[in-house]
């Protein structure tokens, strides 16, 4: 989804047409397929959508953590740098300062060996070499206290911690070097719920407390409608509709945001809603919307043409036929398409 936006002057990240695509023996799998979106200092912006919808190739081609097997092109601007033509090196010296990951399973992160002090010890030596031990004890203590881990806890081992405690460690050894920007890939999805509820209220208040600019991944709505500002929807390597949080629940306008909601509420309410089929093989995608084998909605004109980019209000932006623009459907483009074509999308 390429449009005319520019990046804004205040933004710590900009990405623009960011491509990825992993080499395999059927071909290229197009995981990112031209992804464009911001992040203003201290905002979150959840991203969501059905798993294999490329989300995590997302967050760690921002950050440049791609497997040998991937290929990335395109723009990604950080502090005027665009992370996408830097070698690995330069990119070494950027993350951890700059820019964080936090991983799904703090315990592959975490040597059982080490304790609690010694990991901030090392994190924080690595990044800043001069740094002695009274301030890496106070810089380790007050971020821990913002994680409500108590001081008491500091020479403790891993296995001393339950998982949610784990995960907020992680989330401390982060923080402790004030990074501008993270990615959370799933923090919270190994905990159970009174955890995860506990976590995602200290990462919305992150931003007050560090002013950490976050890509929040998950395929909670839930989360994102408590920890998110902004939302962005993703469906088969590509950002369907990306807008203000609330707004984006309250008037979803892309059929995939809409039944992803319906999925999701149905499951606290009374019958499961599923959203048949699955999402597409990423090697050779459906054409025109992605998304037509599945979506209730279709038009002929969405199995021809690629959808194009409009903003049905100014903070939200939608990639759907539905939406226009109209001088861009050709005659009789509004018609539904037929069911049998649907079908045969569908088994292809
Ligand atoms: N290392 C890899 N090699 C080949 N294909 C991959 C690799 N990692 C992910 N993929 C494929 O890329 C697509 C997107 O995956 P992923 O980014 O993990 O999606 P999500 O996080 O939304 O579940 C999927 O089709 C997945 O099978
Ligand atoms: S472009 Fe067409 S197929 Fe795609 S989501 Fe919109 S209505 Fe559905
Ligand atoms: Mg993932």
């Amino acid at each position: 989804m390429t449009d005319s936006t520019t990046a804004h002057g205040n933004d710590v990240l900009s990405v623009r047409d960011l491509r990825v695509w992993y080499g395999t023996e059927r071909g290229a799998v197009r995981a990112v397929d031209g992804v464009d979106f911001d992040l203003r200092p201290g905002e979150t912006l959840g991203l969501v959508g059905e798993s294999g919808c490329g989300k995590s190739t997302l967050g760690r081609g921002v950050l440049g953590l791609l497997p040998a097997s991937a290929t990335a092109a395109g723009e990604v601007r950080f502090r005027g740098e665009n992370l996408v033509a830097l070698s690995e090196k330069e990119l070494q010296g950027r993350r951890g300062p700059e820019i964080g990951l936090i991983f799904q399973e703090p315990m592959t992160r975490l040597n059982p060996l080490m304790r609690i002090s010694q990991h901030f010890e090392e994190t924080l030596r690595v990044h800043e070499p001069g740094i002695d031990k009274q301030e890496v004890r106070l810089r380790s203590l007050e971020v821990l206290r913002r994680m409500g881990i108590p001081p008491t806890r500091y020479r403790n081992y891993p296995h001393e911690f339950s998982g949610g405690m784990r995960q907020r460690l992680m989330i401390a050894l982060t923080l402790v070097l004030r990074p501008a920007f993270i990615v959370a890939d799933e923090p919270t999805t190994a905990l159970d719920v009174l955890v995860e509820a506990q976590i995602i209220r200290i990462l919305h208040d992150l931003r007050h407390n560090f002013g950490t600019a976050m890509l929040l991944i998950t395929h909670n709505l839930g989360i994102v409608a408590e920890a998110c500002d902004r939302v962005a929807v993703m469906y088969a390597g590509h950002i369907v509709e990306e807008g203000d949080a609330k707004q984006v629940f309250s008037e979803p306008a892309h059929p995939y945001t809409r039944e992803l909601l319906r999925s999701t509420i149905s499951l606290r309410t009374t019958g499961l809603h599923y959203i048949p089929g699955a999402p597409p093989d990423l090697v050779e995608p459906p054409t025109g919307c992605t998304f037509h084998p599945r979506c209730p909605d279709a038009m002929k004109v969405c199995a021809d043409l690629d959808p194009v980019e409009t903003r049905p209000s100014s903070q939200q932006r939608v990639a759907c036929w539905l939406h226009g623009p109209e001088d861009r459907i050709p005659d009789g483009g509004r018609e539904p398409l037929a069911r049998q074509e649907i079908s045969v999308a569908d088994e292809a």
